[in-house]
C-alpha cells in the first residue's frame, strides 16, 4: 500500500518545532492538539471511542447507521475522502452505502499518523478487493489543496474533529475546503453539540484515566521528538467545560514548581505550581451555529442529522456556486 505522504521527516520535525516554540513561550502556554497522535496516541484515542463515558463516536455510529443510505443517495459520490481519518471503523458504513448505490470506486483517508493510518488502509483495502484506497499522510490545515481532485467526492470529517480547532482557525479551515470543492462535490460534517455540563465533563475526565493518558502523551512525544525532559507524571490531566464559549478545555497542570529543558530547541521552560497549559478544545455545536460557519465558508446545508438524543449531529453540505462562477 502506498501512502503518499505530505509530512516527511524535515516537514514534520520543523511544524511540531514551531508549534512547541510558540506555544510554550506564550503566556498562558499551550499546545495543538494535533500532536497527542502519534501511535499511542492513536490508540489511547480508540480506547477513549469504547468508553462508557464518551458518547460522541456510538452517537454518530447511530446516525450514520440510520441514514448511511440517504447520504450515498444524495451525495451520489464515487470517491470517498475523509479527513482526520483515524481508524476508519466508522468509514464501513459509509463505504458499504456507496458500493450499494454502485457508485464507490475510490477511498482517500487523509491523517497525521502514519502508523494508523496504514493498518486502516490496508485492512480497508482487504475488505473491499475492487475499491482504489489511496492513503494521504497530510495536515489538514495546511494541506486540502493538496488532496486528490478526481471524481464526484464525498468529503468526510467525522467524530467532531472539527471542534478541535479554535473558531479562526475554523473559519479558514472550511474556507479552504470549500475553495477545493467543485460542483457536485459533497461535505459530510460531524460535530458534537452542546448538552449537560456533567456528561460533556465526563467525557474528557473518564474514570480509568484513559483520556488522562491520551493528554499526557503530547509530553511523551514531545519528549521523544525533541530530546525533552518533561515528567509526564507530574502534570495532572484537567478538563473543564467553558459556558461561555461553549468547548471543553483540556489542559496540563504542574503538580509543583519545575524546570523542563527542550534539548532540541534550546530551551528551557519554567513552570510554576498549579500552572495550566491548555492542550485542546473541543467545541460544542448548535445547529445555527453550524448553519452559520458552512454558510459563511460557501456551503449550503443540505440535511441536518441527529440521533434520537440530539447528542451529536452529521450535516450534509454542498459548495454554494461562487458569485463568479
Ligand atoms: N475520524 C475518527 C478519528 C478522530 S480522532 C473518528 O471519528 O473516530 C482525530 C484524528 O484526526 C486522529 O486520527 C488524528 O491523527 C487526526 N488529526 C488530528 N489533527 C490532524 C491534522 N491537523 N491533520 C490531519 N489529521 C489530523
Ligand atoms: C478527535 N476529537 C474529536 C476528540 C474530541 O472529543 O474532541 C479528541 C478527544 N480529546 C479527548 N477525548 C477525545
Amino acid at each position: 500500500m502506498t501512502v503518499t505522504d505530505h509530512l516527511d521527516g524535515a516537514y514534520l520535525r520543523q511544524a511540531l518545532e514551531q508549534d512547541v516554540r510558540t506555544g510554550l513561550t506564550s503566556s498562558p502556554k499551550w499546545l495543538p492538539p494535533k500532536w497527542f497522535y502519534d501511535a499511542a496516541g492513536s490508540e489511547l484515542f480508540s480506547e477513549i471511542t469504547r468508553l462508557a463515558e464518551y458518547y460522541p463516536t456510538r452517537r454518530e455510529l447511530d446516525i450514520l447507521r440510520r441514514h448511511a443510505i440517504e447520504i450515498a443517495r444524495l451525495s451520489r459520490a464515487d470517491t470517498l475522502v475523509e479527513l482526520g481519518s483515524g481508524t476508519s471503523e466508522k468509514t464501513v458504513l459509509l463505504l458499504d452505502a456507496l458500493a450499494a448505490m454502485g457508485t464507490l470506486r475510490a477511498y482517500t483517508p487523509v491523517d497525521v499518523d502514519a502508523v494508523t493510518l496504514e493498518a486502516a488502509a490496508a485492512r480497508l483495502a482487504a475488505r473491499y478487493p475492487r475499491l482504489d484506497v489511496r492513503p494521504v499522510r497530510a495536515d489538514f490545515e495546511r494541506h486540502l489543496s493538496l488532496l486528490p481532485r478526481t471524481g464526484r467526492r464525498l468529503v468526510a470529517f467525522l467524530g467532531g474533529t472539527i471542534g478541535n480547532l479554535p473558531p479562526a482557525a475554523r473559519e479558514v479551515f472550511l474556507k479552504e475546503l470549500r475553495a477545493t470543492l467543485r460542483p457536485g462535490d459533497t461535505l459530510l460534517l460531524g460535530t458534537d453539540l452542546v448538552k449537560d455540563r456533567g456528561r460533556l465533563v465526563a467525557a474528557y475526565d473518564d474514570a480509568l484515566g484513559v483520556t488522562a493518558a491520551f493528554n499526557r502523551n503530547v509530553l511523551h512525544v514531545i519528549n521523544r521528538e525533541l530530546d525533552a525532559d518533561f515528567p509526564p507524571e507530574a502534570f495532572q490531566h484537567v478538563a473543564l467545560y467553558d459556558e461561555d464559549n461553549e468547548w471543553i478545555e483540556m489542559r496540563l497542570r504542574a503538580t509543583r514548581p519545575m524546570r523542563v529543558g527542550i534539548r532540541a530547541l534550546g530551551l528551557d521552560i519554567s513552570f510554576d505550581d498549579g500552572e495550566e497549559m491548555r492542550t485542546e478544545i473541543s467545541a460544542k455545536f448548535r445547529h445555527e451555529g453550524v448553519a452559520d460557519e458552512l454558510a459563511k465558508a460557501g456551503f449550503s446545508v443540505t440535511r441536518w442529522l441527529t440521533d434520537p438524543a440530539g447528542d451529536f449531529a452529521l450535516t450534509l453540505a454542498s459548495p454554494r456556486p461562487s458569485a463568479r462562477a
